[in-house]
């Protein structure tokens, strides 16, 4: 038998509830070694990590999503339905908190914010989200391709299914971004309400991401608001992170305010 703290045997637990099971493992091991330094014993352990992991993914997402039957729905759209591809992609965008506050400025919050760099003809998406079912609201060139990544496995799969139905170049993985940076060269990275949430799990790791990538610009975004809908002075707290992250680059930075989201457009 392991011993109760032996590093597999945590993950392990960790990973019994299908919740935790369906996450990147490299994200679940991360956190149980970060947790195990903190605790003594298992049952904290494994509680802190699945509190922990939550805040990072579940919190976001609407619970028992049947992404099948979502496929379904776009499947039996009419290819030159705009209409219909429209209300099914807000209709499931409402499932994911990001995606969700985002809703009421989708028409301009693109055109706003990619205006200078349109038609974009790469996008590598991280931490994803749901955010790629706005693509037909995003500046993109005809012949785009698009690489998006998230560490919620059933949420990649059916990103690849819709890739694959709506025949969009690029593709849909599991991709843990405290463990790898993507270095492929693209015109544009998605980082969206995605920072802070990498400093939850490293100190610096938004530093590491923004320098490391390849992209000739980074729309960098920040939530306004907290999950629970209350304000406090978060746009004064990642504007001061942000300023951080740039000081002493000579990149050049574009922001855009919108309600519940504050963007900056990078470009290196
Ligand atoms: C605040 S949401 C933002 C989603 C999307 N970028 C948007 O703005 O609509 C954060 C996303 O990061 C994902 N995530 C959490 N930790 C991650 C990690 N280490 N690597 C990649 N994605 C991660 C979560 O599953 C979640 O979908």
């Amino acid at each position: 038998m392991p011993e109760k703290n032996d590093h597999q045997h945590l993950v392990g637990q960790v990973s019994r509830s299908p919740k935790y099971a369906q996450l990147a493992d490299t994200l679940v091991s991360r956190i149980t070694a970060d947790e195990a330094t903190k605790h003594k014993s298992s049952k904290e352990i494994i509680r802190s990590v699945r509190t922990r992991l939550h805040q990072l993914t579940g919190a976001y997402l609407a619970p028992k999503i049947d992404y099948t039957q979502w496929l379904v729905k776009f499947q039996s759209l009419d290819p030159n339905d705009r209409q219909g591809l429209e209300s099914t992609s807000l209709g499931m965008m409402r499932l994911h908190a990001s995606t969700y506050e985002r809703i009421e400025v989708l028409p301009t919050f693109f055109q706003t914010s990619l205006t200078s760099i349109s038609p974009v003809k790469s996008v590598l998406d991280l931490a994803c989200g749901l955010n790629p079912l706005s693509i037909p609201w995003m500046l993109l060139a005809d012949d785009f391709t698009y690489y998006a990544s998230d560490v919620v496995s059933p949420l990649v799969y059916f990103l690849w299914r819709y890739f694959d139905l709506f025949g969009i170049h690029g593709n849909a993985s599991i991709l843990d971004l405290s463990f790898s940076i993507p270095s492929q060269p693209v015109q544009l990275a998605l980082l969206m309400k995605t920072l802070p949430l990498m400093e939850q799990i490293e100190r610096g790791l938004s530093q590491k991401v923004l320098e490391s990538l390849n992209a000739e610009h980074i729309l960098v975004t920040y939530p306004l608001r907290s999950l629970g809908g209350r304000k406090k002075g978060m746009e004064e707290t990642y504007r001061a992170q942000f300023d951080q992250l740039i000081a002493g680059r000579d990149w050049e930075i574009q922001e855009f305010r919108f309600p519940n989201e504050v963007a900056y457009l990078v470009t290196k």
